[in-house]
């Protein structure tokens, strides 16, 4: 089944909370997101007006949570596209496989943890907007 839109959530994750000592926020494989977690990457030290992502990926599946400060991320999935804004630690956005992504107005000291369902692999990405539509709607 093709993905869409409708298929990017925000997931209100766990919150352990101490007035004296802060929060934790623990995620397990499967539990608070839909797949185990096989790789854990962070952007950090994004320059004002910098953007990233700019890509899909075929099978990838991901949690992008604001660890520290905030940032929009806008989902694309070739006919609509929403943005969302990440700005607290406690919350996730699931990002389905075959969804273009790009991430702007990072904050200064923003970091983007990203929690992911495959290891790296160049393969798996779409870099061309043109062709990601042309897999993804004229098959
Ligand atoms: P990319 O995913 O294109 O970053 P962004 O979309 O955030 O701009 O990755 C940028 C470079 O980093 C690319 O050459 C691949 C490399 N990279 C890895 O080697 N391992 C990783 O886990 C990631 C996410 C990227």
């Amino acid at each position: 089944m093709n993905t869409t839109i409708k298929d990017c959530k925000i997931i209100k994750l766990p919150v352990i909370k101490s007035k004296r000592k802060g929060s934790i926020t623990p995620i397990y494989n499967s539990v608070q997101i839909p797949f185990d977690i096989q790789r854990v990457y962070y952007l950090y030290d994004v320059p004002a007006g910098s953007e990233r992502g700019g890509h899909a990926h075929k099978e990838l599946q991901q949690l992008i949570i604001a660890a520290s400060g905030s940032f929009d991320v806008v989902m694309n999935d070739g006919i609509k596209e929403k943005i969302f804004n990440l700005n607290r630690p406690s919350y996730g956005l699931f990002v389905p496989r075959m969804m273009w992504r790009e991430l702007k107005n990072f904050s200064g000291g923003g970091i983007c943890l990203v929690l992911a369902s495959l290891s790296y692999d160049e393969n798996d990405y779409f870099r061309n907007y043109n062709e990601f539509i042309q897999v993804k709607w004229q098959k």
